[in-house]
């Protein structure tokens, strides 16, 4: 484990798609909010060591698990080890997400497959095994991150967009299910961040289509969104339930 690992009575952060742009700032927000934080990452992930040397390097206790999302039996095993682990589970963030961007007629079985299953499919998969104990907890703070592009669509993306919408139907109706149980589930919406993922959009694309269509005229920081999590994961967003929460510079209103 990567930093100091600090107490069994902190609350645990587990985060999926640590290893991202969004996911890193995730990771560092969440340890400075004083959780311990479990983080997974895709099978071979080349990043892998270089990223638990910088986080050990800024003093961030993290603890990396390998794990395909969109298989649910490796989902259910990792979040057992979690709780072996650190003892609980607190706060699940549902951050990975991929792309395979095609128009329609170009996309192929595999693409629409690969981004449902590592997009959607994984939210199912990771959130069933922590809930239960949370209820025993009576506390939960459960985070799907989706995208703008779920809520108004994207050019090339029917996967990534049906994904990311079919995210927030999911959010809803677990919302309704765990709220006595003193658990919150809510959507984060983030639009276009400065991230790699962003980076394999074609330039002339993000300049001529995308950037005239946010009025706040940048892309977004990971840290921006980051603090939105952080807040709601928090003790004062208890009365935030079932919400889709939009972050994107005002995109959604273009
Ligand atoms: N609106 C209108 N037309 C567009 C367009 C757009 N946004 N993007 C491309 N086109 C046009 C092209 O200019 C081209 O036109 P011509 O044929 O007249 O030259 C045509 O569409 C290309 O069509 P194709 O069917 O050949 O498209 P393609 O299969 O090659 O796909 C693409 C192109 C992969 C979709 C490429 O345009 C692309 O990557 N677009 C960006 C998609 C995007 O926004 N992805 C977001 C990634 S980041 C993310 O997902 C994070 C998040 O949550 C926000």
């Amino acid at each position: 484990m990567a930093g100091d690992a600090g107490t069994q009575d902190r609350r645990v952060a587990l985060v999926t798609g640590a290893m991202g742009g969004l996911g890193t700032e995730l990771c560092r927000r969440l340890h400075a909010e004083g959780f311990l934080v479990a983080a997974t990452h895709s099978p071979q992930n080349a990043r892998r060591e270089a990223w638990l040397a910088s986080q050990q390097a800024e003093g961030i206790a993290v603890r990396a698990y390998e794990l395909d999302v969109s298989n649910g039996n490796a989902c259910d095993n990792i979040v057992r080890r979690v709780l072996g682990d650190l003892g609980r589970i607190d706060v699940l963030v549902n951050n990975a997400g991929i792309t395979r961007d095609r128009s329609m007629r170009k996309m192929s079985q595999e693409d629409w497959y690969t981004v449902m299953g590592t997009n959607l499919d994984s939210v199912f998969n990771m959130t069933r095994p922590v809930l239960e104990a949370m209820i025993a907890r009576r506390w939960g703070r459960i985070i799907n991150i989706s995208s703008v592009n779920g809520q108004q669509g994207a050019f090339g993306q029917a996967n990534y967009a049906a994904a990311k919408a079919g995210m927030h139907g999911f959010t809803k109706s677990l919302a309704l299910e765990v709220a006595r149980h003193g658990i919150t589930v809510n959507t984060v919406s983030p639009g276009y961040l400065d991230t790699a993922m962003v980076s394999q959009v074609p330039q002339e694309v993000l300049r001529d289509r995308i950037l005239p269509q946010i009025p706040i005229g940048r892309l977004g920081k990971p840290a921006e969104v980051a603090g939105l999590v952080a807040y709601l994961v928090s003790d004062m967003a208890a009365y935030v339930t079932g919400a889709n929460i939009a972050i994107n510079g005002g995109q959604h209103m273009c």
